[in-house]
């Protein structure tokens, strides 16, 4: 059982006043909060263990770099990658992807040949494949979704063919909430092509317990910052034969073997793909947030988190003119909404002067907002450290301000 009062306690975001009126975080699939621990690990590096990793000998470089290399261990067992090189640190989600674009995409794609996106992905799992497309002359395909904001997995055979190289899809929409069925999905697509699957775990980190070798995926990529950790550190899990065959992404250091003016060579994995000095605290204190999520319970935290989407939606639906797009199977504590009449943008103006924290705007997947018929929606995202009160709280905000703003 989650305790949200004890957990609150871990996280010094919730303890401060915004307007005087205590901060309702419903934000958290735009970033989570920190627990202490992450702020602790990244203090302790620039306080008392500051030196370069991989390089020097000297003891305190030593330890520093059986930290760093401890988190790559925490993250492959926690998502049990078979190989512990098979985890390259980036900076976040989008340079993962864009890796995977140029690395992967330049390499493999050919004239006429074609990736398959879904209509519910990210700017940045559309975007780097747009940018791909141009320079390899290959075309991008897309999966609808069904009215209720599901993936239409009975066009899933018909966009498949010889042609199709990479699909690439998100195992939870950050927009609508919808947690897709990845197990079928990739089995789908292993029957009806040869084509590499990367699935964007940015939002599904958060949510589901994640096992690459059993979901056989070839590559997932996610944030550090959605899953209670720093900015600007992410991770590429890729398979470890696919990662060989890749070209490297950035050149610099610590990529290389031997470097002359004619020609260099390439270091092992992980390192051909992490070039120049890494983001060094933010490694060591995403161990600690993995950490923190292991100890709450995946299985707690969305027992607590769904009790209170339940909740929350059941009294959203209560106010009058207030639409819930999208209706899916399964789905993620994310919802989003429009209100008759009423700019999301001045409904999350006001409720942000109460002191509740919620996204409006398009959420990064301009197509899918066009597909609804919206330009933009607002969206509500809970975590384990969300109470009852919080959901009270947020409510009575939209209608103060849907009174005020029709
Ligand atoms: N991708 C982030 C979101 O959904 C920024 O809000």
């Amino acid at each position: 059982m989650i305790s949200s009062e004890l957990i609150k306690q871990d996280f010094p975001m919730l303890s401060q006043k915004m307007n005087g009126n205590r901060l309702v975080y419903l934000d958290s699939a735009a970033t989570t909060l920190k627990p202490l621990a992450v702020i602790q690990s990244i203090r302790k590096y620039y306080e008392t263990n500051t030196c370069n990793v991989h390089r020097s000998i000297h003891s305190l470089s030593e330890e520093t770099t059986i930290e760093y290399e401890s988190t790559r261990d925490v993250i492959q067992k926690s998502l049990n990658a078979m190989h512990r090189e098979e985890i390259i640190f980036t900076k976040g989600t989008t340079e993962s992807l864009n890796l995977l674009a140029r690395s992967l995409g330049d390499h493999v794609l050919k004239h006429e040949d074609e990736i398959l996106l879904t209509e519910l992905e990210h700017h940045s799992n559309i975007v780097p494949w747009q940018l791909c497309t141009e320079r390899t002359q290959s075309n991008i395909k897309v999966l609808p979704i069904n009215e209720d904001g599901d993936l239409n997995l009975e066009k899933l055979p018909t966009l498949l063919s010889d042609k199709t190289k990479i699909v690439s899809l998100s195992g939870v929409s950050n927009t609508l909430g919808t947690i897709n069925p990845l197990k079928e999905i990739i089995k789908l697509i292993r029957k009806h092509s040869k084509a590499y699957i990367i699935i964007d775990a940015a939002q599904m980190i958060s949510q589901t317990d994640i096992d690459v070798q059993d979901l056989d995926c070839d590559f997932l990529v996610f944030s550090g910052h959605k899953y209670y950790g720093p900015t600007g550190i992410g991770v590429l899990y890729g398979k470890k034969d696919l990662l060989e065959m890749m070209p490297p992404f950035h050149g610099g250091g610590d990529m290389i073997n031997i470097v002359t003016f004619e020609k260099t060579t390439y270091n092992d994995l992980p390192f051909k793909f992490e070039a120049g000095t890494p983001a060094i605290a933010s490694v060591i204190a995403l161990k600690e947030s993995f950490r923190y999520v292991k100890k709450l319970g995946k299985k707690n935290i969305n027992e607590h988190t769904q009790n209170l989407f339940t909740y929350l939606k059941s009294e959203l639906l209560k106010i009058e003119g207030l639409i819930i797009l999208g209706n899916p199977k399964r789905q993620a504590p994310i919802v989003s909404f429009v209100i008759d009449g009423v700019s999301n943008q001045d409904l999350a103006t006001l409720m942000g002067m109460d002191g509740i924290a919620i996204r409006t705007g398009h959420h990064c997947t301009q197509p899918l907002m066009k597909k609804l018929g919206v330009t933009s929606t607002a969206r509500i995202a809970i975590s384990f450290y969300n109470t009852k009160e919080d959901i009270i709280l947020l409510i009575a905000a939209i209608k103060k301000a849907k009174e005020m703003l029709s």
